[in-house]
């Protein structure tokens, strides 16, 4: 009866090692504009953000891992479809000022984005004071919202997130 059980050992094993083997394009590609803003507004960013919404993702040596990294490769694929700050063009009022309410949404609604990397990256959460900046920084663009995100915010009636 020891048998299967030490096959199913053995053949897990063997898938293992072959997911490792299975190529992901884990590649940072040039930062196209330089994020312009105040400096120690772009440390939090870069601190709680930048691995998945910038060309600067840090990728340590866990995200090599398979499972773990095929997990990793695809949030940070989706981040910075949805949000690059490496291709973030402050010439495009327009897109930059939507950017601005979707960000504000995402931190004032905190701990509901991507939990399970705060969970295992507790360094790169935001703490209150952070939050509370970087909600003051962008509540500029809150005074003109764009129609899409005015009736959605703070009223938090808008579940979409
Ligand atoms: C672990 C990766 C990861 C981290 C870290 C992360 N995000 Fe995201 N974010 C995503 C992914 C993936 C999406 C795409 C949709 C989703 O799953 O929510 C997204 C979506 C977004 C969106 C778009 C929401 C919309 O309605 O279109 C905004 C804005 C955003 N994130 C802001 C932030 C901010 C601000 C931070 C830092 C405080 C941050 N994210 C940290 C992965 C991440």
């Amino acid at each position: 009866m020891s048998f299967p059980l030490k096959s199913i050992y053995s053949w897990s094993l063997l898938l293992l090692m072959l997911m490792q083997f299975i190529p992901l394009n884990r590649i940072n590609p040039p930062v196209v504009y330089d994020f312009k803003t105040p400096n120690v507004i772009k440390i939090m960013l870069k601190k709680a953000c930048y691995d998945c919404h910038s060309n600067e993702t840090k990728w340590t040596s866990a995200t090599y891992i398979a499972p773990l990294s095929w997990l990793c490769w695809l949030k940070v694929s989706k981040g910075r479809n949805v949000l690059n700050f490496s291709t973030w063009d402050d010439n495009k009022t327009e897109q930059v000022k939507l950017q601005k309410a979707k960000i504000r949404k995402v931190i004032t609604e905190g701990a509901f984005h991507q939990q399970l990397y705060y969970i295992w990256k507790t360094d790169t959460r935001l703490t209150d004071y952070e939050s509370h900046t970087l909600t003051h920084w962008l509540s500029d663009s809150q005074k003109e919202q764009p129609s899409e995100i005015k009736n959605s915010g703070n009223n938090r009636q808008d579940k979409t997130l």
